[in-house]
């Protein structure tokens, strides 16, 4: 991912780095290494045509499948990008993703996964004036932003715009005059948050014009927390195929 047209010195976003290492450069468009599927969208020119997902983990137990929802997208055809908020890096082992990365995953997927970031990424990559604004980066580049599992409380950040970490970064710059660029969020959270008056709220305020995010709605059933009721997070193939469709023959 690089910048945009501009005078700036040329600066290349990193990602988290891998197990042992300290940081990992994706190839920039603009240098000998480029893929044109990496260049970010600008608000007019679309590279490639498959889509490219920026899929967002939160501090909900349900991100212990984050590696299942990731192969899900990777069964069809699109570029992954992950983003852990804080609060999911206490149910998954992001290391443990990182790898998953490298081995390009197990089901010989159609997709390509590019990259995991987290706000120490953003913090990373920006020391000084010139350097690249990771959350702008990321929302350039991604046409499909997909947060799932969705909490409570990030729920509630973005109903209220606001931006205190990588992944609401990304949703407060988002392009919502692009109709190209999608956003789905799927809710998980113990039944008693689901059933409180503020998450029927908040979601109200996000479904419909200007955002129009779609929901990917919870199912019932016994939940990690042993309460039984509305909350678990949608199945990871229900997700994938709501965002992308069918996986091809
Ligand atoms: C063990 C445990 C499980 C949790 N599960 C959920 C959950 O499923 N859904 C939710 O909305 N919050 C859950 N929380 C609370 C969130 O982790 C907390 O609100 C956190 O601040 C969310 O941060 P984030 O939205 O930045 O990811 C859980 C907390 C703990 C300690």
């Amino acid at each position: 991912m690089t910048r945009g047209k501009g005078k700036r010195k040329a600066v290349e976003l990193t990602e988290e780095p891998k197990p042992g290492e300290t940081s990992t450069e994706i190839p920039s468009s603009k240098s000998k290494k480029a893929k044109p599927d990496v260049a970010p969208e600008t608000d007019k020119v679309v590279k490639k045509k498959i889509p490219r997902v920026l899929l967002c983990f939160t501090g909900s137990v349900a991100t212990i499948k984050a590696k299942h929802v990731i192969a899900a997208f990777l069964k069809r055809p699109c570029d992954v990008s992950v983003i852990f908020t804080n609060a999911a890096k206490k149910f998954i082992d992001v290391d443990e993703v990182m790898r998953m990365k490298e081995e390009n995953f197990t089901l010989k997927p159609n997709g390509v996964f590019k990259g995991v970031f987290t706000d120490d990424t953003e913090w990373r990559n920006w020391k000084t004036i010139g350097d690249l604004v990771t959350h702008i980066e990321l929302r350039k580049w991604a046409t499909h932003l997909v947060i799932a599992p969705l909490s409570a409380n990030t729920l509630s950040k973005m109903a209220n715009g606001l931006c205190d970490n990588l992944l609401t970064c990304v949703w407060r710059a988002w392009d919502f005059d692009n109709q190209r660029k999608k956003v789905f969020v799927a809710p998980a959270m113990n039944t008693a948050m689901w059933k409180n008056p503020f998450t029927g709220k908040h979601l109200a305020s996000l479904t419909g014009f200007p955002f129009n995010v779609q929901i990917i709605d919870p199912a019932e059933k016994t939940l990690a927390c042993g309460d039984t009721g509305v909350g678990a997070m949608a199945e990871p193939e229900t997700i994938a195929f709501r965002v992308l469709g069918p996986v091809a023959e």
